[in-house]
């Protein structure tokens, strides 16, 4: 690709209120840093609807500002067309991977749907971002390790292969 391409990607969890709000505040706070946010455009979703308008959860958002970041995120359902969008689609865990790829229906998913954690150094062959929803503080402060490990290893990956 040439060197002004735009790479569109979204990180992708059950509700879009913990988990892909958190990937895509970190991921965006690297963007500004490096000076590459008008060069790769971050979005997040959820595969179910229930808190479509929402902000962030206000655990996940406690987390995230007390590291400096916030959520600007609201909630949105992905929807199938929404493939087409994107570049690359990162599933927080197993499951919403399978909804993913049942909602790809194969060739529109080929290539663009990713685990998250599969760029995690440390995952140990275990590729789920725990939802922290029904948990305790300790739950979102082990998302955002994970998250915040990830991340950079996500914007090397798309440096290496898209821009
Ligand atoms: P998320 O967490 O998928 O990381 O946003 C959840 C948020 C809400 C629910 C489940 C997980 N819920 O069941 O409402």
């Amino acid at each position: 690709m040439t060197s002004d391409t735009t790479v569109r990607i979204c990180f992708v969890c059950l509700g879009n209120i913990c988990r892909s709000p958190l990937a895509e505040g970190v991921f965006t706070d690297l963007l500004k840093q490096e000076g590459l946010e008008d060069r790769i455009l971050v979005d997040s979703a959820g595969t179910g609807n229930w808190h479509v308008g929402a902000r962030a959860d206000a655990r996940m958002q406690a987390t995230a500002r007390s590291r400096g970041i916030e959520l600007q995120s609201i909630a949105q359902q992905f929807e199938p067309g929404d493939f087409k969008h994107y570049d690359l689609v990162l599933a927080m865990d197993q499951s919403n991977h399978d909804s993913l790829e049942h909602m790809g229906s194969g060739r529109l998913a080929d290539g663009k749907l990713r685990m998250f954690r599969s760029f995690d150094p440390q995952h140990n062959g275990d590729l789920n971002v725990p939802d922290p929803y029904y948990g305790g503080d300790q739950g979102f402060e082990n998302v955002f390790e994970i998250v915040h490990r990830t991340c950079p290893q996500i914007l090397d990956h798309i440096k290496r292969e898209y821009l």
